[in-house]
């Protein structure tokens, strides 16, 4: 048996811990978090993440070889292996501001473990963490005096929230860094052991440190990339006669391109995306690339562009004003079938449209409760409404800011009759069925296609 230990019971420990623990049941997991509500509600049977099929896997594992706790000295003295998997938000102070990671969790991690270690042991990187911070950790865990040798092991996840049990049961690919030296190799076999209960050998890749760690920075780049680059056309195609759907159809068929993540949207959101970008644009900037950096932050500064061009749009055609008008904005979420709200553009439409003195209903399946925490500083000047009817009732327009399959299916003739005339709903997803909703009475503007209204001088009417 393998004592197995994951420092930080959030997104990325709650979720992959698990479903190890569930392929490996001869050795033991425990996960540990500073944060003792958040370990209570793990013990619970209200788990602080909503993630589809985890609830299962915590039950069948729970109590018998997977187990969480906040005594992390404890843990770190019994463990082999520890997964760190702590947050590393973007700085927001001093150096790099704005951009670089801000590694002061981890480091106190890699310290707290120094301090309780009376054997050597693996430790992974979990969380994204810049390129060569692996090497600053083996630094700090390797200084030592006492005869201790720690192994440090870079093991990125790729998970999709949402999809995150699934992916993580069926991965693409598993990746594992490691030093090239025996101890090194060793330990990246112990890990690649684990794996290899359920993935099989040829989906796990094993690289040295810095391209393991470089390519989790590297491949949410490129997926951001794309989304950025469908939106930057979806601008183009609202100026002419070409559809957003169709072009990403046609560029798509080409199998070199592909069709998946060309969906134009209001832009990404998610705790990765930015984050990792802006990691890479200042590790650029740091070896002296700074046009290598400019290149990649514009994937970045085209979202940004995308959410304020959306809120943009939203005030010029209702007249160039939305003061004191009600807004329903569907959706808080970053994307559909999460609770998670951080980077969401919905977001910052909602700020922009506060800006213009709107009056903002905001509606979520899931979400209102991590958007109402996000919005705090605006809290009275927004409405929380679970149901999209009551959202929707008196508004002048509505926004679609998240794809949930359930917005597709509303009643929107009664939708309509309730709202303030003429009715106005951007679908920032384009998930709806713009023609019924034009001849239901709706003024319609989506993403990257010609809008549907029936006021002169603000859009074309199309059939
Ligand atoms: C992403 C990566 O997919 C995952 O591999 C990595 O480990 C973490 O970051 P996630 O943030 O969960 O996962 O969401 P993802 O499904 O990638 O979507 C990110 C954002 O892009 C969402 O806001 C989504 O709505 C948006 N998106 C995605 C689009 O606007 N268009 C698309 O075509 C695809
Ligand atoms: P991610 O999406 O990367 O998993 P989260 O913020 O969801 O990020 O989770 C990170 C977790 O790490 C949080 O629950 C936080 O309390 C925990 N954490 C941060 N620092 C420490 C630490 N020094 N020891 C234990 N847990 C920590």
């Amino acid at each position: 048996m393998t004592n197995i230990l994951c420092i930080g019971a959030g997104y990325v420990g709650g979720s992959t811990m698990p479903v190890i623990a569930s392929h490996c049941p001869e050795h033991r997991f425990v996960i540990v978090d500073i944060n003792e509500s958040r370990i209570a509600a793990w013990q619970s049977d209200q788990l602080p993440i909503y993630e589809p099929g985890l609830e299962e896997i915590v039950h069948q594992t729970r109590g018998k070889n997977l187990f969480f706790s906040t005594e992390i000295n404890r843990h770190i003295a019994e463990a082999d292996i520890i997964f760190v998997s702590v947050n590393t938000p973007t700085k927001t102070f001093g150096q790099g501001a704005g951009r670089a990671a801000d590694l002061q969790f981890w480091e106190k991690t890699a310290r707290q473990i120094l301090e309780n270690s009376t054997s050597s042991k693996i430790v992974v990187e979990k969380s994204t963490l810049p390129v060569r911070t692996a090497e600053a950790m083996e630094r700090i865990l390797n200084s030592n005096g006492n005869g201790l040798y720690f192994d440090v092991l870079s093991n990125p996840e790729f998970l999709a929230e949402g999809t995150a049990i699934r992916d993580m049961q069926n991965p693409n690919r598993v990746l594992i860094g490691g030093r090239q030296t025996e101890s090194g190799r060793k330990a990246v076999e112990k890990l690649v052991e684990l794996y290899a209960h359920w993935v099989p050998r040829d989906r796990i890749i094993t690289t040295n440190l810095w391209s393991s760690e470089l390519s989790k920075l590297v491949a949410n780049a490129f997926l951001a990339q794309r989304i950025s680059s469908i939106n930057s056309i979806s601008a183009l195609c609202e100026k002419t006669e070409a559809n957003i759907s169709e072009v990403a159809n046609a560029i798509g068929r080409d199998e070199r391109i592909g069709h998946r993540f060309l969906q134009a949207s209001v832009g990404f959101g998610g705790s990765c995306f930015k984050k990792d970008i802006l990691n890479l644009v200042y590790l650029c900037e740091h070896y002296g690339l700074p046009e290598v950096a400019r290149y990649w932050e514009q994937v970045v500064l085209m979202n940004e562009f995308q959410e304020r061009r959306f809120a943009a749009n939203m005030v010029a055609s209702m007249f160039n004003t939305v003061a004191g008008k009600r807004i329903a904005l569907f959706g808080a979420a970053f994307k559909a079938n999460t609770s998670d709200t951080r980077e969401s553009p919905a977001l910052a439409v909602c700020r922009a449209l506060l800006e213009e003195k709107a009056q903002i209903v905001m509606t979520d399946p899931y979400a209102l409760e991590n958007a109402c925490q996000d919005l705090e500083d605006l809290e009275s000047r927004i409405t929380y409404e679970p149901d999209p009817y009551a959202a929707a009732k008196n508004a002048h327009a509505i926004a679609i800011l998240t794809e949930w399959p359930q917005y597709a299916e509303l009643d929107y003739e009664r939708i309509y009759s309730s709202m303030v005339k003429p009715a106005f709903i951007f679908d920032g997803r384009n998930l709806l069925d713009h023609r019924k909703l034009f001849e239901i009475g709706f003024n319609v503007y989506p993403i990257g296609k010609p809008a549907r209204t029936r006021l002169v001088n603000h859009g074309t009417e199309t059939d």
